[in-house]
């Protein structure tokens, strides 16, 4: 993996709802890669935020690829409703659905990129038997519900041994899955959480907690530019 070849992913879930449109055009000119929609449901997790029709309204101002982090169960009608609204990646947790292999093949039906959502809990044993239907693996470095939360220090470990499971995968299959890390990533332990694996770093209220993103997504990229990555990618 080059230097480069890391994303940062902001979560609009801390941005100003009333000027989601402006603050995903703002979080682009400043450097994101990816936007990152969390859409939670009051079932699946204790907070409600938004459905496929404002991530459709959004899609227009987003020209870097939607990337939909389903907490809610059940998943299947949402994976169709969100790949409808234009998301280009969607993750799910297992707990949320009953046929895992089943939700991850609709999603590439659809044509998105399909991933799998591991809470802080949950073991990396689940992601054993499709990770021929993955494209990226996100582990929750939060409990999933809220922003603003502080990062859980035991997840560096799970990174160090994903990263292990997807080089050897991509050593015997060729087939590349992005490690993403999401829920209190901050300019300060950014490096730390590259270092264990991860390449793609989901980042609220340490873009969007501040006026200028710019300054906070360069920062990041500064404290990554100094990790150096002795990956198979
Ligand atoms: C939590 C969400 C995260 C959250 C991260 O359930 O999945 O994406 O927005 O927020 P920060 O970066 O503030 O921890
Ligand atoms: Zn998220």
């Amino acid at each position: 993996m080059s230097k480069t070849d890391f994303r940062i992913a902001p979560s609009i879930l801390s941005a100003d709802f009333a000027r989601l449109g402006e603050e995903v055009q703002q979080v682009i000119a400043a450097d994101a890669d990816w936007i990152h929609f969390d859409v939670m449901d009051n079932h699946y997790v204790p907070n409600l935020t938004f459905g496929p029709m404002i991530c459709q309204a959004l899609k227009p101002y987003a020209a870097v690829p939607m990337d939909v982090h389903l907490m809610v169960e059940p998943v299947d009608a949402m994976i169709e409703a969100f790949a409808k609204a234009g998301a280009n990646i969607i993750t799910f947790h297992p707990e949320a659905s009953r046929h895992i292999d089943r939700s991850l093949s609709l999603i590439r039906d659809l044509g998105c990129k399909a991933g799998l959502v591991l809470n802080p809990a949950t073991s990396i044993s689940v992601l054993e038997h499709v990770l021929d239907r993955l494209d990226v693996v996100l582990l929750m470095s939060v409990n999933p519900g809220f922003g603003g939360q502080q990062f859980i220090a035991q997840t560096l470990n799970k990174i160090c041994q994903t990263r292990i499971l997807l080089d050897t995968h991509q050593q015997h299959s060729g087939q590349r899955i992005l490690l993403e890390v999401d829920g209190g990533v901050k300019a300060d332990n950014i490096a730390d959480i590259a270092r264990a694996g991860a390449d793609t770093f989901v980042a609220g209220s340490a873009i969007f907690g501040h006026s200028d993103y710019a300054a906070q997504i360069a920062a990041m990229r500064s404290a990554l530019s100094a990790v150096s990555v002795h990956s198979e990618q």
